[in-house]
């Protein structure tokens, strides 16, 4: 996790660094700090907090010099305080470090370190790699990029780096191992960050070092190396896809608010050029290169972590019922250290918004060993997910900021009931009447959102009956059960509401212990299961629960003993999930909104998990 940001040029870099951190914050926010560089000085300000509180006390530093490196942590060693935070400064003094990741094998290089005099102020494992760099540079007299080479040639974990030597004082070195990292391409000045978003505005060419690679960065050019034998590397560059306005809040009170009422159009977005209902169609390139291989395969296996999981178990519904595909849902973690039974005809379907997930990423290079063709469903493009698929979809949601993802799991659903349904024509599950039909019906989708989103006003004054809640149940059944997980896991991230989603039929056998009249039960009550769920609600009633619950139009039997409800346009059962979905990220919303909760921040989370 974490950010980091870099600059050299003829800018002031201050601007362009605490711009950027401010850009990247949604990947960490527990302390912050950046250095300028100047002159073969360093000047550095660092503290625990925000951006804003570094911002503050860079009041009176001299913001003239046109080179600087900053960071916003999200601690792994050691505790968020001003001296943890980054930069970390070598013991001479002469090398200043910032790192996105974690060094794993950080305690043996530290007590060979200190066995040699060196010595140590922060708990951080950062500091210890910057005095492995400078310890190498000395015994051996290297310039910084020969000794950053060795260096990382040493040490096991993950990295982001950027390095700064004052004797060299006209570059920066930076290399990548698992924390990703771009480099703006500008004339004369180049930018570096953990992704696109803080140099967009200045330039739209960029590079993105892959795994095992190094670049040492002046005014003049980027020179990239292999970590492993110092071969050069040609850089790809790439024409970045999004504006500046794609990644400012554009009048929302919240980036998760703007992104919630962004659904209509990254679901059209998603959709654009794949759905082509008119014509009949699903074009989709990744499935339609690969049918043979993913057609002859006996299962389908899809790993994610959190919210990508839970789109993973919608898919999971989808690719059953439309193509009779068996397919089983692993959570990243668990399938990466359990020995899985993987086969070289296994069709992994790797879901991940961020396409930088750690676990999702080792678990992905596990089944690529085995033999497993991967499919990646990502929505950073270019991310490492992406690049070490075999084949896959972009979710076309654009830039998602708030840590709370809300249109990427809509986006990610979409992708998914589109594979479904191509697979469904392929394997001859689905008619052509059929197929046809559901093309129509799915492409109804972005104007039902928006249907949906004129709630807003009405979920608000839900939200404010429930706002002192400790806890809360979600119900659903069949692809509504994933959606009952997926509303818990948002209101627990965001408003720290302690909450728990359960399939209905479940209620009954443990959580209905919990019901009384403290409990709101939020349930999900539209078309497909509904005289079961009608019973439920009886049974959360007759205990005097609360019901908060999802209806379609012309329910009476819920809404005659429901506390609440929230109507939704009727769609077929395989559609739902997007549909239902959005009330429960607007409850989410506004509760935490009422209990002063930094929406976009919550505490110990970051937007992108690049640790185990
Ligand atoms: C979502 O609201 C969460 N913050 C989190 O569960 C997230 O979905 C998870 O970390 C996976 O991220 P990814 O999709 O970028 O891989
Ligand atoms: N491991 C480093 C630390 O704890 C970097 C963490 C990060 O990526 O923010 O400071």
């Amino acid at each position: 996790m974490c950010g980091i940001v870099g600059y050299i040029g003829k800018k002031q870099a201050f601007d362009v660094v605490i711009n950027g951190l401010q850009r990247l914050e949604y990947r960490g926010y527990d302390s912050a700090g950046l250095v300028l560089i100047q002159n073969e000085t360093f000047l550095m300000k660092k503290t625990k907090g925000k951006v804003s509180d570094l911002r503050e006390i860079s009041q009176d530093l001299d913001k003239t010099a046109q080179m600087g490196i900053g960071h916003t942590r999200w601690a792994t060693h050691g505790v968020p305080n001003d001296v943890n935070s980054h930069p970390h400064l070598s013991n001479s003094g002469e090398l200043v470090i910032v790192h996105n990741g974690i060094i794993e094998n950080y305690s043996a290089i530290k007590t060979m370190l200190t066995e040699k005099g060196y010595h140590f102020v922060s708990d951080t494992d950062t500091e210890v790699l910057v005095n492995l760099i400078e310890f190498m540079q000395k015994s051996s007299n290297l310039s910084i990029t020969d000794a950053v080479r060795f260096a990382l040639n040493e040490v096991i974990g993950a990295y982001a780096i950027c390095v700064v030597d004052k004797k060299e004082a006209d570059k920066i070195v930076v290399g990548r191992l698992g924390s990703p990292l771009a480099i703006g391409m500008g004339k004369d000045e180049f930018y570096i960050a953990s992704d696109a978003s803080p140099f967009v505005e200045f330039t739209k060419e960029a590079v993105y070092l892959d795994d095992g690679e190094m670049a040492t960065i002046t005014k003049e050019g980027v020179d990239v190396r292999k970590i492993a034998d110092n071969l050069q590397v040609e850089p790809l560059v790439q024409q970045l896809q999004f504006d500046l306005d794609q990644i400012e809040k554009g009048g929302y009170d919240h980036f998760m608010l703007k992104e919630i009422f962004e659904q209509p159009k990254s679901i059209l977005d998603t959709m654009r050029g794949r759905l082509l209902s008119s014509e009949g169609k699903i074009k989709m390139a990744g499935i339609f290169d690969h049918r043979n291989r993913i057609l002859k395969s006996n299962r389908i296996i899809i790993i994610a972590c959190g919210t990508s999981w839970h789109a993973g178990l919608i898919g999971e519904y989808l690719i059953e019922e439309l193509a009779r595909i068996p397919v089983e849902v692993e959570y990243a973690s668990e399938f990466r250290y359990r020995n899985p039974v993987i086969y070289p005809t296994d069709i992994v379907i790797a879901i991940s918004q961020s396409g930088e997930t750690a676990d999702s990423l080792a678990a992905i290079k596990m089944a690529k060993e085995a033999g497993a063709f991967i499919y990646g469903i990502c929505n950073v493009v270019g991310s490492s997910i992406a690049r070490i698929s075999d084949a896959g979809s972009y979710t076309h949601a654009g830039p998602e900021i708030g840590v709370a993802s809300t249109k990427a799991f809509t986006a990610q659903v979409t992708v998914l009931t589109m594979i479904a349904l191509e697979l469904g024509k392929q394997t001859g599950e689905l008619s052509n009447e059929k197929f046809h039909k559901h093309l129509v019906e799915m492409e109804m989708l972005p104007k039902q959102v928006e249907t949906v989103l004129k709630l807003d006003k009405e979920i608000q004054e839900i939200a404010l009956a429930y706002k002192d809640a400790t806890n809360c149940l979600y119900l659903g059944r069949g692809y509504n059960f994933p959606v009952a997980l997926e509303g818990a896991l948002k209101l627990k991230e965001i408003s720290y509401i302690h909450a728990e989603g359960y399939p209905a039929a479940e209620m009954k056998h443990g959580p209905i212990a919990l019901i009384d009249e403290n409990l709101p039960v939020v349930i999900i009550a539209t078309k497909g299961h509904y005289e079961k769920v009608v019973s439920n609600v009886q049974e959360i009633k007759s205990r005097k629960g609360k019901v908060i619950a999802i209806v379609n139009p012309g329910d009476t039997e819920v809404r005659a003993i429901a506390d609440h409800c929230i109507e939704v346009p009727a769609v077929e059962e395989f559609l739902s999930p997007i549909i239902n979905t959005i009330p429960l990220q607007l409850l989410s919303y506004y509760l935490a909104v009422l209990r002063g909760a930094n929406v976009d921040q919550p505490r110990n989370l970051a937007k992108s998990v690049t640790v185990e």
